[in-house]
């Protein structure tokens, strides 16, 4: 299926990623009551959740005045371990309980995905009451009772509730290899993930991305350096042009999109790697669409004239500069798919099929257009390198019809622009 990558890639890469991401039905949905004995919901291989809503006599559970929920977190390994309480899904926003071997769980707000964004709340909203963390039998076990409703925090409610779990690797507080987000109705005990929001916005940033940085730029490249070999009424310099230009809109739109979903998550921009080279080839590809607009003007054709240095500068630096944009493209694009797939849990399988799809595919645009290179480099200045037809226009007497737009062209005796 991925022998023969073409222009479906994208397609492809978008019904790869969409197969595997659909969560399942993860947790047993017990007919316990979970006000009178702890309920389970086995949240991944590794990590188990216990928990039981403690309701005092004094109210009833439609009421649940002054509730807490003893929960009891168990992860077969030796790491910190979190359970957080969260509203769409997403890391950024939500309050987390989180034990460290060692310590006692204690309530943070996670206000970033970097440990520093991983801020302990004060002393004054600390009011877990048996809390707990121990390592037994090779397991991490922690133990806490939290008020269900308490001031200025997101509240657990006896129906719905949207948590996050997560552990890490070891004793220190970093990134986690395990985590996800599921949905708890506490009445009914039934859980299930929780899909991360916003895949359909990414997947569209990233396809956006590929069609204009792995299919129209290198189209774009290869119609300057095989510009002999197109058909006479083809003049390269308008292919060159609106395949550039549709790339440009199409990069415009896979930023906006990029920054407003990034801002809607309340994540930070221009962070990772990803996001700042995204930035750069954005602003350099301002400049070099700006930079071919504004062109120094070629001589008219048959005046004898030579090219003027600057001209000849501005033809190198542009097609020097486009080539480094291009693989910086290339490097982007296949970061932009790591990202995805972590952040969508993508299978390692689909991922890697992706990759190899997208390499294959970046692999032959690369040797097209360094084969366009040698051959622009051999080319020699023959009659046949002269054989762009001048513009011509309804009525004139070539009496060749050709579509307006062709005639918008500046061109010097070599065909070139
Ligand atoms: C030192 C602490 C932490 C760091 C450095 C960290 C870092 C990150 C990073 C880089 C991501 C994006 C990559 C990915 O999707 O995996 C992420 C996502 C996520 N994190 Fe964390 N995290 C930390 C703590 C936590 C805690 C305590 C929880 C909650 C129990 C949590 C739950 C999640 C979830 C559910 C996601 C996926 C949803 C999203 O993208 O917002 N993380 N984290
Ligand atoms: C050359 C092509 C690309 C450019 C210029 C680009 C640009 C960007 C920029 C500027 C951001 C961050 C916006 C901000 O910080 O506010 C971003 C984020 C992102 N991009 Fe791309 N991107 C490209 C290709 C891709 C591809 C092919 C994918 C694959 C689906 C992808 C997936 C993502 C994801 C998932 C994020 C969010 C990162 C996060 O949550 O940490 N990108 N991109």
């Amino acid at each position: 299926m991925y022998a023969h990558p073409s222009k479906a890639v994208p397609l492809l890469l978008a019904a790869c990623i969409y197969s595997t991401s659909t969560f399942a039905e993860t947790s047993t949905a017990d007919s316990k009551d979970c006000t009178k004995e702890m309920c389970e919901s086995q949240l991944s291989d590794d990590f188990l959740l216990k928990y039981k809503i403690n309701v005092p006599s004094d109210t009833t559970l439609e009421l649940c005045d002054k509730c807490t929920i003893s929960m009891e977190a168990i992860y077969d390994g030796e790491a910190w371990l979190s359970i957080a309480v969260g509203t769409d899904g997403l890391m950024i926003g939500s309050e987390a309980v989180i034990g460290i071997p060692g310590g006692v769980p204690l309530k943070y707000d996670l206000s970033s995905k970097s440990v520093e964004g991983i801020v302990q709340m004060p002393d004054s909203a600390q009011t877990l009451t048996d809390a707990s963390v121990e390592v037994i039998d090779g397991q991490t076990v922690m133990k806490f009772t939290k008020i269900m409703k308490e001031a200025d925090e997101k509240e657990i409610t006896t129906d719905a509730n949207v948590f996050l779990w997560a552990h890490g690797t070891s004793d220190a507080l970093g990134y986690h290899p395990g985590r996800s987000s599921f949905d708890l109705n506490l009445s009914s005990g039934s859980a299930t993930e929780v899909s991360i929001p916003d895949m359909s916005a990414w997947l569209a940033h990233g396809i956006m991305a590929f069609l204009a940085w792995g299919v129209l730029v290198p189209f774009a490249v290869n119609s300057s350096l095989f510009r002999d070999l197109l058909p006479t009424r083809l003049p390269w310099f308008n292919l060159h042009r609106a395949f550039n230009s549709t790339a440009f809109a199409l990069l415009v739109a896979c930023f906006s999109v990029a920054v407003s979903y990034t801002a809607k998550e309340g994540a930070g921009h221009f962070k990772n790697s990803h996001q700042r080279m995204g930035l750069f080839m954005t602003t350099a590809t301002v400049l070099q669409v700006l930079g071919g607009v504004f062109r120094p003007k070629l001589p008219i054709p048959d005046s004898g004239e030579e090219r003027t240095m600057f001209r000849k500068v501005w033809e190198r630096k542009h097609s020097l500069f486009g080539a480094a944009l291009l693989a910086c493209g290339f490097w982007e694009m296949n970061e932009g798919i790591q990202l995805f797939s972590i952040k969508y849990s993508v299978s390692e399988n689909t991922e890697s099929k992706v990759c190899i799809a997208y390499w294959v595919w970046i692999g032959i645009i690369s040797a097209t257009v360094i084969l366009g290179v040698w051959y622009s480099k051999i080319r020699k200045k023959k009659p046949s390198d002269l054989k762009y037809v001048p513009p011509a226009v309804e009525g004139t007497d070539s009496g060749v019809v050709i579509p307006k737009m062709l005639a918008d062209v500046e061109v010097d005796a070599d065909g070139q622009e």
